[in-house]
């Protein structure tokens, strides 16, 4: 079976951390370890991503509000810094949740009811606790893969339909409780269902990458160094890559190139925030890679947006047939990490072997990122 492989090291960090504590009695008297929520309750304590009500009680049975759910996933997310505002009536600024709100309204992780409203206390329902986790993940657009024999979704709203389905196929959504698509989310239903997202991230993580770059350096292979770049940070790094490589770069450009105001990410109207909206967004690329026939090895260069990869590396991914070949990702970004940005974008591409990802911040010296090419154990000037 193909193999796909990321390094997603905060999530690394939380299951290395939460194994060494798997064996510890639950903290919380009203969690017993038989229960079916007792591990994720218990990891997702350990890391701090979701706490207990007080009292040494988690209350499993009660309910989750939707600021509280947008608290877990900002958590999650590395608590990027984040400025402006989210734009709902019924929020407000300097809270414990504002924060997280914003950043889940900018990065579209939340939408709000449409009426101006978010529903700060509003119990979360189970199909609203699904979207949120599907968009996190990138709102995957579902292939044939995604095919859901029990039909859970069918009960979904249409808006849920297919971030139920995803759930349900990717092992989120379990029989361990029936689905009811608009009843509140329990507090254990949350847990399981979050510690079972950072699973599905691990699924993709794999920390003998570099041992198979090696092999793949081993049998030679032609290297591309493809890469987008806005504002020259992915670019100056992807020259760091060719140089270390000594092969040229290839830059992905635009049809349409993107000017500053459709970057300007404090906009959500702007057309790279409603690029990363839309599912189906493929901005248009001018020129092809010649040959793509010829290249065993893809370095792949991007910046984060929104903690994902901008849609054009989707266009540019499924442009080819990659099958067979290895990808080895990398990105620039102002504080974020690489996250979950390759694993959608594997997606794509799904016969390629994908790699261990590295995120550069956009200071990166030629130094740093030869270190990196080093450990690959790829050999220079295989083209
Ligand atoms: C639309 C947009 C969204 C961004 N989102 C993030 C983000 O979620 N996290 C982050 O750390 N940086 C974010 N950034 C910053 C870029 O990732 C960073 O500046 C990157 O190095 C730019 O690469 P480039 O110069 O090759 O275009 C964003 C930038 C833009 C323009």
């Amino acid at each position: 079976m193909k193999r796909f492989s990321m390094i997603i090291i905060s999530v690394m960090l939380l299951f290395s951390l939460a194994a060494a504590v798997c064996a510890a009695e639950s903290a919380y008297t009203d969690v017993s370890d038989s229960d079916w929520y007792a591990g994720a309750v218990k990891e997702l304590q350990t890391e701090g991503i979701m706490n207990g009500v007080g009292n040494n009680r988690f209350d499993p049975n009660g309910i989750f509000t939707r600021a509280q759910l947008a608290t877990v996933l900002y958590r999650l997310a590395g608590e990027p810094a984040v400025s402006g505002e989210d734009g709902f009536s019924d929020t407000k600024s300097g809270t414990w949740y504002s924060d997280a709100v914003l950043w889940a309204s900018k990065g579209g992780i939340v939408n709000g009811y449409g009426n101006g409203k978010f529903g700060t206390n509003d119990p979360t329902t189970q199909e609203q606790l699904a979207v949120m986790l599907w968009r996190s993940a990138g709102s995957y657009v579902l292939g044939s893969a995604y095919a859901d024999p029990d039909g859970v979704e069918n009960s979904a709203s249409n808006w849920a339909f297919d971030a139920v389905r995803w759930a349900r196929v990717d092992g989120l959504l379990t029989d361990a409780i029936p689905f009811e698509p608009t009843k509140p989310a329990t507090r254990a239903q949350v847990a399981d269902m979050v510690s079972r997202y950072l699973q599905l991230l691990e699924r993709f993580s794999d920390p003998d990458a570099v041992s198979g770059a090696t092999s793949q350096s081993d049998a030679g292979g032609r290297i591309l160094v493809a890469y987008f770049s806005c504002t020259g940070n992915t670019e100056k790094v992807a020259g760091y890559v060719a140089e270390a490589l000594d092969v040229s770069a290839y830059e992905i450009v635009p049809e349409t190139p993107y000017t500053s105001a459709d970057l300007n990410y404090s906009d959500s109207s702007t057309r790279a925030a409603r690029e990363q909206n839309n599912p189906n967004a493929r901005p248009g690329i001018s020129g092809k890679v010649e040959n793509m026939d010829q290249y065993d090895i893809i370095f792949l260069g991007y910046p984060i947006w929104w903690g994902q990869a901008p849609k054009i590396m989707y266009t540019f991914v499924e442009s080819y047939d990659l099958s067979g070949k290895t990808i080895v990702p990398f990105c620039t970004s102002g504080s974020s990490g690489i996250g979950s940005s390759a694993v959608n974008l594997s997606k794509s591409a799904p016969d390629a072997e994908w790699l261990s990802g590295n995120r550069f911040s956009g200071s990166a010296t030629k130094e740093s990122v030869a270190k990196w090419i080093d450990g690959l154990g790829l050999e220079p000037g295989v083209d």
